[in-house]
Order: C-alpha cells, then structure tokens, then sequence
C-alpha cells in the first residue's frame, strides 16, 4: 500500500487502522545485526505507520541479486542456509514485537528441514508462513507441516503469477486453474477475488478436482539466490541427492 493512498483513506475516513491487516518483509540484504530493525523503521516511515500487522523474513538466507539481473546471475557471496545465522535474524524480529513495531512474525520460502532446524530455538514462534500455493504447485506435505504447528500457512502466486519476470518462467511451468485471493491493483479484478472469497464455498468436489490438479510445479525456483558451486535450483529447496 502506498503512503498517498493510506493518507486519502485516513482522510476520507474509509477504514480505520485496526481494520487493516498490514504486512512487510525484510529483504535478503538487511539480514545484519541492527539491519532489521532499520529496514522495519524503514517500511513503517514509508507507510506512513506506527506498527505493522506482520512481518516476515523473505528468504531463509542473506542471498541477494542486482535488481534485473538474468536467472543464471550468481552472486560470489551467496551462501547455503544456515539456522544460527537464520536464527540471528529471527531473535532481530523477536525484538521488534517486544518493541511494538509489529504484532505478529513469519517466515517465507522455507522447507520442512530447514523448519525442523530452528522452529524449537524460536522464543517467539511464526504466527504465519508464506509458500507458493495454487493448484499446480500444493505442496500438501509443507502445508500439513505447518497448519499441525498452529502456523497460518499464507499462500504465494496462488493464481501463477502470470506478470512474474522472465527469467522465473521455464517451458514446464504449468498453472492453469485459479483460486481465490491473489494479487491485484486493478480494482474490477481485485474486486472479483474478494467476491469469490464470500460466495458459496466449493464443494467437496470442486476441492477434489483442485487436489487433483497438483502438478508439483514449483514457479518462483529462486534461481539468482543460488551459491557459487550449487548443483540447481532444488538445492534451495532442500530437494537435491
Ligand atoms: N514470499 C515470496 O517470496 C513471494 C514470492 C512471490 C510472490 N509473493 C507475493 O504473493 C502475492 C501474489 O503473487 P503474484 O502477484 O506473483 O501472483 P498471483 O497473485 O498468482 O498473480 C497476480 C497476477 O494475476 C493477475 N490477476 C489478479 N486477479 C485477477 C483476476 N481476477 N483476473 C485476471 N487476472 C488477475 C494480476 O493481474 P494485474 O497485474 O493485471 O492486476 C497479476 O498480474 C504478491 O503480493 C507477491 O508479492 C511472495
């Protein structure tokens, strides 16, 4: 959200700030000690906020890239994970909720053994974890990994993103059904996906077919993250031999 339109909003007195559930996360290259607290201030001062509703570490390493770079761009620093360096970021975000600047903490883009490696050192646990979720990519393992730990499992590109960059495309990419609550900034089509989500609730068939429809086709592979000397992009996923 935009700092202008918050300011019409608070202006026009449409919404209240408790009724906004307001997220942001921390990029890859604000992993340092002192850094997330700075990139949180950041975001806040940018929006024009006291406190954010939830915010999340972006990716599970400090991997970053020049902005538009190709997908076979490696950067020399990049390196694996790593839990304590991750957990270092994780007690940085456990100040900012004993500071107030945000109520809630998550994670995005991990994996069941890189959860299994921090989730028991966290003080405060992640209230949500954001995944890349659509029919063609359910990852029903994760999912059930994370609802089981009371965890709000917040699916990413759930209708496949289809203005994501070039190089996030390969030829086997397939996501051809939709589910409701993807990203908009086009009121007629964000308007449609709200309304989705109040109609009548899918059937138990209709669900049936949408699990069917599983392709396990992951899309955002992440590839520009990689380290020098990684096999793929399975490696940032924990899926290499
Ligand atoms: N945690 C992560 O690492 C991560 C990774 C990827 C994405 N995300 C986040 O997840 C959210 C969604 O991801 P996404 O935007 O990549 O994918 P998405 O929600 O699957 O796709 C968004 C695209 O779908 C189009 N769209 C939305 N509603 C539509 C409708 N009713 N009819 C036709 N087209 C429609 C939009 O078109 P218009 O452009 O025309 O509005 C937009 O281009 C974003 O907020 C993104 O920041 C997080």
């Amino acid at each position: 959200m935009e700092r202008e339109s918050k300011e019409n909003e608070k202006k026009e007195n449409v919404v209240t700030r408790e009724e906004l559930f307001i997220t942001s996360k921390v990029w890859n290259d604000m992993h340092g000690e002192g850094q997330v607290e700075q990139a949180c201030r950041q975001s806040l001062q940018d929006l024009g906020l006291d406190y954010l509703d939830l915010y999340l570490v972006h990716w599970p390493f400090p991997n970053y890239h020049a902005p538009g770079c190709d997908g076979d761009a490696r950067n020399p620093d990049s390196r694996p994970f790593d839990a304590g360096e991750y957990l270092s970021v994780w007690r940085q975000c456990e100040r900012l909720v004993e500071q107030g600047l945000v109520r809630h903490i998550g994670m995005s883009n991990m994996t069941i053994p890189k959860l299994e490696a921090v989730l028991g050192q966290c003080r405060i646990p992640p209230a949500a974890i954001e995944m890349e979720l659509h029919p063609g990519f359910q990852q029903p393992e994760l999912f059930r990994y994370v609802k089981e730990r009371g965890i709000v499992p917040i699916g990413y590109c759930p209708i496949g993103s289809p203005s994501r960059p070039e190089r996030d495309r390969t030829a086997e990419d397939v996501a051809d059904t939709q589910i409701p609550i993807p990203f908009s900034v086009k009121p007629q089509q964000y308007l449609e996906n709200l309304w989705c989500a109040v109609q009548d609730p899918l059937t138990e068939d209709e669900m049936e077919r949408i699990r069917r429809a599983d392709k396990n086709c992951r899309l955002i592979k992440g590839q520009v993250f990689l380290w020098p000397g990684a096999d793929g992009w399975e490696d940032l996923w924990d899926m290499g031999s």
